[in-house]
């Protein structure tokens, strides 16, 4: 199946997996944005990178599956490999999302890269509430290490076994795992690891060690040591949850720094946080940020995958923890491409697939909210980057009976199947990176299929 689809065929698509939503777009521009013809998995192993998407397990399918499948050579859980996902009460293990994400990558040949087995954050309360002492911690640590990691034996490609060990000072992070068993829990945990699968990568992964710092010093001085004692250590992980127009400048020299010590670099959770609303400006500045970025991998030989933490804005971690932020991936809640896709496909080498950066759209969103046996409630979003509207208008045509009954934030009208919905006194403008949404109730019977909506 092609990747790069076209609003038809994501639509069809989301039809034929039965997603009840649809998209319709309306152009400010002559053309609108098509994900590049080809895939960034494809330019990636061209540069020898691979290109991974950090993944929720049960979004799997429609569109969602289809880009993540086709655009992505690696894949990491989100959460659905933390010890608190894993194992929420003692020994009993649900291994569901995280079995599901491996079974998807292999059926479309992609690595795994296993996301993480030793951290302070997302681990089960009994574990944290629990009182132990420094050997039962450890046989703790041991365990969980050999059952998840045995679990995956063969397939995970790298792991992030440590995961966030230091302070921005570079001194060790005050943890149930440092504060019980000292900073040798590292050396112990890769050493565990490497047990149980031989020929996984492993990794210590950390946030704000992309430019050349303290705290990227200190992990610098911690991998030397470990390799000088021959500790099981591969590659370092550098997270990359960056703010928009912050790209470190010194990312290429300290990517180099590690290589030269002889490990493997990864960027393992890249993400560009904008304050919202997104505009244009913004999104192009997003598109520089995440193109240079993937331009310090390509140009260093052992920076071996560049991941995205989520592909979709639908799907970051970014708006709930960073209040007031979010836009931080390469594609829109509405899987269309942003600039920042771009970015990455050109420091790929990805050519003539750039839209021009003035070229916009405003889409217009159809979900079935909540559908009982007579009735349902829809709602439209209408949603615009790089564009705007003053007013609007959004019509479809009903293909098996439906009738509104009722609407608000928009004054809808019904003639046979053809309906029309008109902005409100109070919404019709909708400023570029803003959106209005507006619902309404209907009967239906017999079937109830998504019409696709024009916005005039
Ligand atoms: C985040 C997930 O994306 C969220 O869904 C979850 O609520 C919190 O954790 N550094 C990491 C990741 O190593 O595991 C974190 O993931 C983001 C920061």
């Amino acid at each position: 199946m092609r990747s790069s689809r076209t609003p038809l065929a994501r639509r069809l698509a989301a039809l034929a997996t039965g997603a009840l939503t649809a998209v319709g777009l309306f152009a400010a521009g002559a053309t609108t944005a098509h994900a590049a013809d080809t895939p960034l998995r494809t330019l990636g192993a061209a540069k020898g990178k691979v290109i991974g998407t950090a993944v929720t397990g049960s979004k799997l399918t429609g569109s969602y599956g289809d880009i993540a499948g086709s655009q992505f050579s690696s894949l990491t859980p989100g959460n659905a490999m933390k010890w608190g996902s894993v194992e929420p009460t003692q020994g009993s293990f649900n291994w569901t999302e995280a079995d599901q994400i491996v079974a998807f990558a292999q059926a479309h040949n992609q690595q795994v890269r296993g996301h993480t087995l030793v951290w302070h954050s997302q681990n089960p309360s009994w574990l944290t509430n629990g009182s132990w002492t420094s050997a039962q911690l450890s046989s703790l640590l041991q365990n969980h290490i050999s059952t998840e990691v045995g679990r995956y034996k063969g397939k995970i490609a790298a792991w992030d076994v440590v995961n966030e060990p230091f302070n921005e000072d570079g001194t060790y992070r005050s943890t149930l795992w440092y504060n019980g068993l000292g900073s040798g829990y590292i050396a112990n945990a890769l050493t565990w690891a490497h047990a149980a699968d031989p020929d996984a990568k492993l990794y210590i992964n950390d946030y704000n060690v992309e430019g050349v710092n303290s705290k990227s010093t200190a992990l610098y001085n911690l991998v030397k040591s470990l390799k000088q004692q021959g500790v099981p250590i591969d590659g370092v992980g550098l997270q990359a949850h960056l703010i928009l127009g912050q790209v470190p400048s010194t990312l290429q020299q300290n990517i180099q720094r590690f290589a030269d010590l002889g490990v493997d670099v990864a960027i393992t959770e890249l993400d560009v946080r904008m304050a919202l609303p997104a505009d244009s400006t913004k999104l192009a500045q997003q598109a520089a940020d995440f193109k240079s970025v993937v331009a310090a991998c390509v140009a260093v030989t052992r920076c071996v995958n560049v991941t995205v933490w989520g592909f979709t804005d639908s799907d970051s971690w970014v708006p709930s923890t960073f209040p007031g932020y979010g836009a931080a991936t390469p594609y829109d809640e509405n899987y269309s491409p942003k600039p920042a896709y771009y970015g990455i496909a050109e420091a790929l080498g990805g050519s003539g697939t750039t839209p021009p950066p003035t070229n916009g759209a405003c889409t217009a969103t159809y979900s079935v909210t909540s559908q009982w046996n007579t009735g349902f409630t829809g709602q439209v979003k209408i949603a615009c980057a790089g564009a705007s509207l003053s007013s609007w208008k959004a019509s479809w045509t009903y293909g098996a009976g439906q009738q509104i009954t009722q609407a608000w934030n928009a004054g809808c009208t019904q003639s046979g199947s053809a309906v029309t919905c008109a902005n409100a006194s109070y919404n019709g403008s909708v400023p570029d990176g803003g959106s209005v949404t507006f619902g309404f109730n209907a009967s239906w019977s017999g079937s109830n299929p998504v019409p696709t909506v024009t916005l005039s």
